[in-house]
């Protein structure tokens, strides 16, 4: 995982300006270390990994991999899952007409800044919900485009991480309506992450991986000691 803020000035020293690289990385699994971040960060926007749109910095955007994919069909049903303070949402909404969007993040802090922070947006949902749970307030088959950017990442982190990986992944194939996409940006290689996407029994979709370069790095991304290059996204498709 990489963040590109908050730990980053108490690595720099500013006697000695010398750089200090972690010895210990936060858990990301755990929600008290998003509800401690996202008190801290009150009011801030921040987009893991990719923005919203294509910068001198990214390769690609997630308007140009998200929107190709709802064919304009403006009455789409999207969940996104971890949506934390990312503007992804809320450009979707407001930018490309897509209105029937449900937030999920097992944040209580940040579902309740977000969903004050766009209560003018009528139409879309802000639910606090762990997506590992068994979770059966979702429909079956009510979405048809699911999307995760750094939550199955975090999910990964986890102690119990194949158990709560597959029960993640079992709630996404089984909300995901026949046709739908689940697209998932993630730091996980397809050694890795592949395996998991498929799933032993075989999940109904088909799954395409591309891999876009990171920024450059800069100062700030200092801040982890990162060697990989790309970010995976895994678009799966479930069949009919
Ligand atoms: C790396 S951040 C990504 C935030 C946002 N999607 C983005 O792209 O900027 C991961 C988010 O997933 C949420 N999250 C992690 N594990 C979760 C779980 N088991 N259920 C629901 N949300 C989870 C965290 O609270 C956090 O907001």
């Amino acid at each position: 995982m990489q963040s590109q803020h908050s730990h980053f000035k108490r690595l720099l020293n500013p006697q000695t300006q010398q750089i200090t690289l972690p010895t210990e990385y936060p858990d990301y699994s755990k929600v008290e270390y998003w509800n401690a971040r996202y008190t801290e960060e009150r009011g801030i926007t921040y987009d893991w990994y990719l923005p919203w749109k294509k910068t001198s910095g990214a390769q690609v955007g997630m308007r140009d991999i998200i929107v190709p994919r709802l064919y304009d069909d403006k009455e789409s049903e999207i969940l996104v899952l971890g949506c934390g303070n990312s503007e992804l949402s809320a450009k979707l909404y407001a930018e490309e007409g897509f209105h029937y969007i449900t937030n999920a993040d097992y944040s209580r802090v940040i579902i309740e800044e977000m969903k004050e922070r766009n209560a003018h947006m009528e139409e879309m949902d802000y639910v606090e919900m762990d997506i590992t749970e068994p979770l059966d307030i979702l429909d079956s088959e009510s979405f048809t485009l699911i999307l995760d950017k750094g939550c199955l990442d975090c999910v990964a982190c986890s102690q119990d991480n194949a158990g709560k990986v597959r029960q993640m992944l079992d709630n996404v194939h089984r909300t995901l309506a026949p046709g739908g996409t689940y697209v998932c940006v993630s730091h996980g290689r397809p050694e890795m992450r592949l395996a998991q996407i498929q799933g032993t029994a075989g999940y109904k979709w088909t799954v395409e991986v591309q891999k876009v370069q990171k920024r450059p790095a800069g100062l700030e991304v200092l801040e982890r000691v990162d060697s990989e290059q790309y970010y995976y996204i895994y678009i799966c498709q479930k069949r009919y």
